[in-house]
């Protein structure tokens, strides 16, 4: 990804930028609002007038620069100002790093003087230059001819009229920290599950926190998993010739506030298992283990910003595969937390690596717990791509991540657990069914993770498999893992300080 800077009319750039981005609201004047000189402001304010951009949704007008900042100068609209939502910047700030790549343009200057409608003019302000550090994310390592972004190097901010060097700064190193979080999240989701073993999955959490400081790996192989009894976790990998893992991340600062765990489905690969999913897009199941990557991501960051709170990151990683080995249909397991389970459809295999997580997570006496999964498509047949669903024990808990959500351009929406849920998971062999039938697959799935929870905690459970991954480009988001997650924990854990 491009490196990012702080543009200032007096910065000794040695070559004027390949192109000025300028974004623009429907009828607004786009040069107002931006840090230029008088003087290169009316020359500027000329060159709109001359190009006469309207601002509407997509619209991209390009022309010569007047200036010496720049040898082109484009302006790209983002439509009516009281719809500019978080998904129309993104696509708009996406749309300037492709119309960059394809003029070959390596040094690029970027004014966002435009605000996400209902957020105030920081909030807004955050989340442009948080997308737009992140609006050229490729995924190519096994590419052999790099495609697309690559060609763009540096990415140099314009400060508002508003803003001083010194809060333009903050901004910048705020956003390159979250970036390096977001763009590690996206880059494990992405990595094809021959490549991305739980064994690897494993390795790439301890080279990540090599690069922090603070953070503890500890890593459960299948002998430990046998000892912690975790039924749940050993039973989905029998059928693959990959071992489990369990990863655990702990970040723990000396008098912390509270005590977090933040539990992420790590299932590297999903087939379905002997009830096999059909073949239609099932390589996209190599994303089965976002939730996974989304902790990991956030355990960096938390690292990074040296947050003065006990969080533990705990990860379950298992591979799905049907196999003379694999559990079957019928098959009855027992859980580390001693609960019996009747596997009635081996493709619900992500509740049962996360309940043996949920349970293990009582001994670090957690305040809260988050888990992250990929779950159920029945939360994409509720939600479709546009929100994450949340359900949990405790009211305020969910309702402030859906708030937060909706702050930082990461959705969460609440979803009921009534106690009657459950009933749809009776059994008549075992404790409980891991699947409910036909209705109610999301919150059926969210009452069967309630059951292995400690106790006394507050719990909210995100179901991501909307949200995390794109079949398409959605959103301004790239084909691919989304990196869902990370910003709006990493804002919740800031928010538990306040
Ligand atoms: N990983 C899938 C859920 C999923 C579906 C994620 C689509 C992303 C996109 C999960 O393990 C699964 O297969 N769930 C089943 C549950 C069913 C058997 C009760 C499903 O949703 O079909
Ligand atoms: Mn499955
Ligand atoms: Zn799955």
């Amino acid at each position: 990804m491009a490196d990012l800077y702080q543009y200032r009319t007096e910065t000794e750039l040695e070559e004027p930028l390949d192109c000025l981005y300028i974004l623009q609201c429907s009828g607004s004047n786009p040069v107002n609002g931006l840090e230029f000189s008088t003087k290169d402001k009316r020359c500027l304010n000329q060159k709109a007038k001359a190009l006469a951009p309207k601002g509407e949704e997509g619209e991209l007008i390009s022309g010569e620069c007047p200036l010496s900042l720049a040898h082109r100068l484009t302006f790209v609209g983002v439509g009516e100002e009281e719809e500019l939502t978080h998904a129309k910047l993104r696509t708009a700030l996406r749309g300037v790093m492709r119309q960059a790549t394809k003029n070959r343009e390596y040094q690029i200057g970027l004014a966002i003087p435009v605000r996400v409608h209902g957020l105030t003019d920081g909030e807004s302000r955050l989340f442009a230059l948080r997308e737009a550090s992140i609006a050229d994310y490729t995924f190519d390592v096994f590419k052999s001819k790099k495609n697309e972004f690559d060609k763009i190097d540096g990415l140099h901010i314009i400060p508002l009229a508003k803003e001083t060097e010194e809060e333009l700064e903050e901004r910048l190193n705020s956003v390159r920290l979250l970036r390096t979080s977001v763009q590690l999240t996206r880059d494990l989701a992405n990595r094809p599950g021959n490549d991305l073993t739980p064994e690897a999955l494993a390795s790439a959490t301890k080279e990540m926190a090599e690069g922090v400081n603070g953070l503890r790996i500890t890593i459960l192989g299948i002998k430990e998993l046998q000892k912690e009894k975790m039924g749940g976790v050993l039973g989905v990998a029998q059928g693959s010739a990959e071992e489990p893992r369990v990863i655990v991340i702990e970040h723990r600062p000396k008098k912390p506030k509270k005590s977090v765990v933040l539990v992420g489905k790590g299932v590297t690969f999903d087939s379905g298992g002997i009830s096999l999913k059909p073949p239609k897009d099932m390589g996209d199941m190599k994303a089965d283990m976002a939730g996974a990557a989304t902790v990991i991501g956030i355990m960096r960051a938390v690292a990074e910003l040296e947050l003065p709170l006990k969080v533990v990151g705990l990860v379950p990683a298992a591979e799905n595969m049907p196999s003379g080995t694999a559990i079957k249909p019928g098959d009855i397991l027992t859980m580390a937390s001693g609960k019996t389970v009747e596997v009635d459809n081996t493709d619900a295999e992500g509740r049962l690596l996360l309940a043996d997580a949920l349970h293990y997570a009582d001994r670090f006496n957690p305040d809260i717990v988050l888990d992250f999964a990929t779950l159920t498509g029945a939360c994409v047949v509720a939600l479709g791509h546009e929100a994450a669903g949340v359900m949990g024990n405790d009211d305020e808990l969910v309702n402030t991540l859906r708030e937060i959500g909706e702050n930082v351009g990461e959705r969460a929406w609440p979803l009921p657990l009534y106690d009657e849920y459950f009933s749809y998971l009776k059994s008549e062999w075992a404790d409980m069914k891991n699947v409910g039938g036909r209705w109610g697959g999301v919150v059926t799935a969210g009452s069967f993770l309630k059951q292995f929870l400690p106790e006394k905690v507050s719990w909210a459970h995100l179901d991501i498999a909307g949200v995390a991954y794109n079949d398409k480009e959605h959103n301004g988001y790239p084909r691919g893992a989304s990196g869902f997650g990370v910003v709006l924990t990493v804002a919740f854990l800031q928010q538990l300080l306040k």
